[in-house]
């Protein structure tokens, strides 16, 4: 069962799909995430909704992210956002996977379910389990009022608007600004300093009008779609704060084309992945400009060794790739975000050339509330 939107009532504002007016949305979206909760002042943030006092806030010695699907990539960003803002250790896990196996729920861990629509079931599900064993457990949810809101002790709202789409854009790209937000809340509150703070603050403030910059390279991400639209099977490899990014993008392009798509940490493709490359077999690789960039190119290389197509999401053009989408820089820790946004055109511009049915793909719904 599934919860039936009516795209109808909303406005395509002159896009040809939902899916491409949401992703063109994302500058305007991320201003409104950021709008009134920046504090200048002592270089953090003030998220209203918490319920967190700096004492409790002080107290959690571990972060634990559920969601499913896109929301859990943007729960695995935000772990990795706030192990390196707040040095809080942090994990996302899909929520389905957490509620059935009996976890240990500990009182110093801060729990935080992370849904776009607040309805899924499987993460309102694991909420209600974690309330029952007494946890504290905080939403990071689109939908002002859904259930998740509801049933949890506070939160973000990441303001994305509404998204029609059945696959997620713009609120992925919202959600992790949120937790851009409470990482800097949570570290502000510890051992960040106000130096860093600021740094943070000024890259998220500069973020819409990146967002903005690279929707204008449509135009080229549209003519890289045409040449590995026809694709066998895609591979979508990065570290670290890459690898958060490869899943998401091949989930976005399985979604929406219906192409195969592996992700894989790049540390791990001579573990076994190097075996499926061939030129059939293009990679998708995220290698922004940070201390991984020597290994990520060393990737490149054994990949290239074995005529294997590449096509690299990077701060400036990478020499063994046959193709560069260059993305503009960022704070490092802040990199994921705008590198998602020229794969999530990627993955339209695919399906438009697949005529898919991009706002409904086959066998998927927007919002699953049963199990
Ligand atoms: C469904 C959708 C996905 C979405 C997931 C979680 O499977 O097709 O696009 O990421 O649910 O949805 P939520 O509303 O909880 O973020």
């Amino acid at each position: 069962e599934t919860v039936e939107w009516s795209p109808e009532s909303y406005d395509l504002a002159g896009h040809d799909t939902y899916m491409h007016k949401e992703i063109c949305e994302q500058a305007d979206a991320v201003d409104r995430v950021l709008r009134g909760r920046i504090e200048d002042r002592f270089s953090t943030v003030h998220l209203g909704g918490l319920n967190l006092d700096a004492r409790e806030a002080r107290a959690v010695r571990r972060v634990k992210i559920l969601g499913c699907g896109t929301s859990y990539h943007a729960g695995m960003i935000g772990a990795q956002l706030i192990e390196e803002l707040a040095r809080v250790p942090a994990d996302a896990e899909p929520a389905s996977e957490f509620r059935y196996r009996n976890p240990v729920v500990d009182p110093d861990t801060l729990y935080v379910a992370v849904s776009q629509s607040g309805e899924t079931y499987d993460v309102l599900a694991a909420v209600q389990e974690l309330k029952r064993k007494g946890a504290r457990v905080l939403g990071v949810v689109n939908v002002v009022g859904s259930a998740i809101a509801r049933e949890t002790d506070g939160g973000i709202y990441v303001h994305a608007g509404p998204e029609v789409c059945v696959v997620s854009t713009k609120c992925f790209t919202n959600t992790v600004v949120a937790f851009g937000l409470l990482a800097l809340h949570l570290g502000r509150i510890r051992d960040l300093s106000v130096a860093d703070g600021r740094r943070v603050i000024e890259g998220l403030r500069r973020l819409p009008d990146q967002i903005a910059e690279m929707l204008r390279g449509e135009d080229a991400i549209r003519t890289l779609a045409k040449e590995y639209a026809h694709a066998r099977s895609m591979m979508f490899i990065g570290r670290v704060r890459g690898y958060p990014v490869a899943r998401e993008a091949a989930l976005k392009l399985k979604e929406v084309s219906y192409i195969h798509a592996e992700a894989y940490p790049a540390s791990e493709l001579k573990h076994g992945p190097l075996a499926l490359i061939e030129p059939e077999v293009p990679t998708v690789a995220i290698v922004p400009d940070d201390e991984l960039l020597e290994k990520n190119r060393a990737a490149l290389e054994e990949i290239k060794a074995r005529e294997g197509r590449i096509l690299a999401v990077a701060h400036r053009r990478q020499d063994k790739a046959d193709h560069t989408i260059v993305v503009p820089r960022s704070e490092p820790e802040l990199d994921p975000i705008l590198m998602g946004i020229p794969l999530q055109l990627l993955a339209y511009h695919t399906a438009l050339e697949l005529g898919r049915d991009i706002d409904k793909p086959r066998n998927l719904a927007k919002s699953v509330t049963v199990e």
